[in-house]
């Protein structure tokens, strides 16, 4: 029995990583990740990106963006237990079990369903129409993956609680009828993160398409910095560093100190185009010894393969001891 808390989230692989998902998720994990009194579990949630990413080439092309993203970002895989979802075949097993433990009624309450039936009653379309049994059936996905290492603590955003909530009442469910084999998770929220926004100034996010990709070449980084939008003051005119999305963005990426006298700067009228560049210095200067790790994974695939191969063997030894212990309980075993 370990003393450490265990430590597991997902992330689905169904686009390119961008600033927001650096700031938000992938810094945040990482540092989280170095604490001695943890132990990380990250995985790739393809499974999960397949619900709504039904192109292959993007499917994979994004799997490889986002492992070659976290470790270029330093994620230390002899620490973390990095791995991809689909390399675990205990998890689909798992799903099926808990599916058979699950309210239909409990999946009906899920916001990522309702919200897909309201979207679709608002638009005058049949509630289910173009609703997969995958979207209906993912906190069911979501909390095999976390009862499979038996984690404690799941770090998400808020978007993600109700799922938290969902794996432990499933969890409840299953330890009631079976015997206490699973723990209960709780979901992290963590309020200090920031959630940055993107171009147009809502929430950066590849849905709205206004996001600023991680690594892009310096040439294209300063124009999307540029594309920024912003108010029409003039060079020399007061502006508000509260409300604008340059300065949210240099602070996700500034110390303290650097904060404070960008904001003295906005107060005393930086121009945009000033701001601009320095805020594409200062992220340009952060970004650029991970980009080139990141172009060397991109080149030579088989190193991320191997992280992730290695990360599924450690992850593995427990899936297959608990996954056997799991049927045992349900009464799937040997006749003999
Ligand atoms: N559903 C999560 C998201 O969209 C990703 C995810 C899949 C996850 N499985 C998980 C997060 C298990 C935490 C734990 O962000």
């Amino acid at each position: 029995m370990s003393i450490k808390h265990r430590v597991l989230t997902g992330i689905t692989t169904s686009g390119s990583p961008h600033l927001g998902n650096y700031v938000g998720a992938i810094r945040p994990a990482i540092v989280a990740s170095q604490s001695a009194d943890h132990e990380s579990f990250f995985f790739l949630a393809d499974y999960h990106a397949l619900i709504k990413a039904q192109d292959p080439e993007r499917l994979h092309q994004s799997t490889k963006e986002i492992a070659a993203a976290w470790l270029a970002l330093g994620l230390d895989t002899r620490k973390v237990v990095f791995y991809r979802q689909s390399d675990i075949p205990e998890i689909p097993q798992l799903t099926w079990l808990l599916t058979c433990m699950t309210a239909k009624g409990l999946m009906n309450r899920a916001h990522a369903y309702k919200g897909a039936v309201a979207d679709n009653l608002a638009a005058g379309e049949d509630g289910d129409y173009a609703i997969n049994m995958g979207l209906f059936s993912y906190p069911i996905l979501m909390a095999a993956d976390i009862l499979m290492f038996n984690a404690q603590i799941i770090p998400v955003g808020r978007d993600q609680i109700q799922h938290v909530e969902m794996a432990r009442d499933i969890a409840q469910r299953f330890n009631h009828r079976y015997g206490e084999l699973f723990q209960l998770p709780v979901a992290q929220v963590d309020d200090n993160v920031a959630i940055l926004q993107g171009l147009d100034g809502r929430k950066m996010s590849k849905s709205y398409g206004n996001t600023i990709p991680l690594f892009l070449a310096e040439k294209q980084l300063k124009k999307h910095i540029n594309k920024i939008v912003t108010n029409l003051l003039e060079p020399g005119e007061p502006k508000d560093a509260d409300t604008s999305t340059v300065f949210q963005i240099w602070r996700a990426f500034a110390n303290q100190q650097q904060t404070a006298e960008m904001r003295v700067r906005f107060a005393e009228g930086i121009g945009w185009g000033e701001a601009k560049k320095e805020l594409y210095e200062l992220v340009n200067e952060q970004l650029r010894e991970p980009r080139e790790r990141y172009n060397e994974l991109l080149q030579d695939p088989a190193r991320i393969e191997n992280a992730l191969a290695e990360g599924a063997e450690r992850a593995r030894v427990e899936s297959s001891e608990l996954m056997r212990q799991l049927r045992d309980a349900v009464g799937i075993k040997a006749l003999a």
